[in-house]
């Protein structure tokens, strides 16, 4: 008997209408596109506005993308996960609301936080749902409205962060192709550098601390970039070291978009040529769990059935890793 791998088999995509360029980002904090430009790669993001709309918002206008243009019953999913670092709401699960939305009534589901990581160990845990033979069809949104905790007026990260979501479903195949390997990591000594501090059980939220913005995204830019860049660029490596790959083997690259400059050393470190690194981070910015499906949504139609893809990310915690997956389908 063949062993069952998991394949994704379709994406969706949505990003909010509202687009922040560097130019309306020029009129809010000390900056320039020159410069978010050459040190980042972004151009613009897109931003959710509307009052009462959370990450559910965006997770299920992907998830319905993804359910029109594969034709499934949403009663035949299985199991919905939902990556996340900014739920809806605290208790209550952003997953199960977008499941009940999107009518997968049939459905268990649950949230999945890894920061910038959580699309990818996503990937890993929505893969070993079908590889045990448990499940046909589980599905994988990753979600963020990071401006519900960005401050304006820091430049370090409003620059940077934007809001979005993709959706891929994960369903088994006999032809060895999907996720064929991962090496997956975390650091927790890495915290300091890049966190929300107020809000949750360690802080809640006190009048002072809120206040004083100590509820806003605080990052240590110098230090995670660093980081990023050395992480980023290992596990890409050991994935290919330990699957006998060699850069004429990969036919693409998609890399977690948090800075140009960390997706070009992680290209480079493997001697990939530009043409087959991914990239949209000028459209959206960071969209933390966003990313990895959005690559894959704008980059659809020109994959092709047995490409090799590396998938690397690296986020706060610190968490990072990477995963090599065959591609199943010509779009
Ligand atoms: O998603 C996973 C987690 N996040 C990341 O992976 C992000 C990692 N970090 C980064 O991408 C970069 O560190 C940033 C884009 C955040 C910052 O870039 P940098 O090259 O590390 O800049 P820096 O903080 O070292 O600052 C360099 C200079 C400084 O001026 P001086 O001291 O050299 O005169 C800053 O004051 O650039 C200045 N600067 C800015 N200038 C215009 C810092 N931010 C800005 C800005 N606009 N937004």
């Amino acid at each position: 008997m063949s062993k069952i791998t998991a394949a994704i088999t379709a994406v969706g995509a949505y990003v909010p209408e509202y687009v922040l360029t560097n130019q309306i980002l020029e009129t809010m904090v000390d900056t320039n596109d020159e410069w978010i430009t050459t040190r980042t790669g972004i151009k613009e993001r897109r931003i959710l506005k509307d009052e009462g709309k959370g990450t559910s918002f965006l997770a299920i206008k992907a998830a319905q993308d993804l359910i029109n243009k594969k034709g499934i019953d949403p009663k035949d999913i299985e199991l919905v996960i939902v990556a996340t670092a900014t739920p809806d709401m605290k208790a209550a699960s952003t997953a199960a609301y977008t499941a009940t939305q999107i009518g997968a009534t049939n459905a268990f589901s649950f949230d999945l936080e890894a920061a910038c990581s959580s699309f990818l160990f996503g990937m890993s845990t929505a893969a070993k749902y079908i590889e045990s033979g448990r499940y046909k069809n589980v599905l994988l949104i990753g979600a963020d409205k990071n401006s519900s905790f960005i401050n304006y007026e820091d430049r370090a990260t409003c620059i940077i962060f934007g809001d979005g979501a993709g959706a891929v479903l994960f369903e088994p195949n006999d032809e060895n192709l999907g996720l064929q390997d991962e090496y997956l990591r975390s650091d927790g000594s890495g915290r300091e550098f890049l966190q929300a501090t107020y809000g949750g059980s360690s802080y809640p939220m006190t009048q002072e601390a809120f206040s004083e913005g100590k509820h806003y995204v605080f990052q240590d830019g110098k230090t995670v970039f660093k980081n990023a860049v050395f992480n980023m660029a290992d596990v890409a490596v050991k994935i290919l070291e330990r699957n006998n790959l060699t850069k004429d083997d990969i036919a693409w690259l998609a890399a977690h978009q948090a800075n140009k400059r960390i997706i070009d050393a992680t290209a480079n470190r493997i001697e990939l040529d530009n043409n087959k690194v991914m990239m949209n981070i000028e459209k959206y910015g960071n969209t933390t769990s966003a990313t990895l499906p959005l690559l894959l949504h704008d980059y659809e139609s020109q994959l092709k059935k047995g490409d090799n893809i590396i998938f690397a990310a690296f986020g706060g915690g610190f968490t990072w890793g990477s995963i090599y997956l065959k591609w199943a389908y010509n779009s």
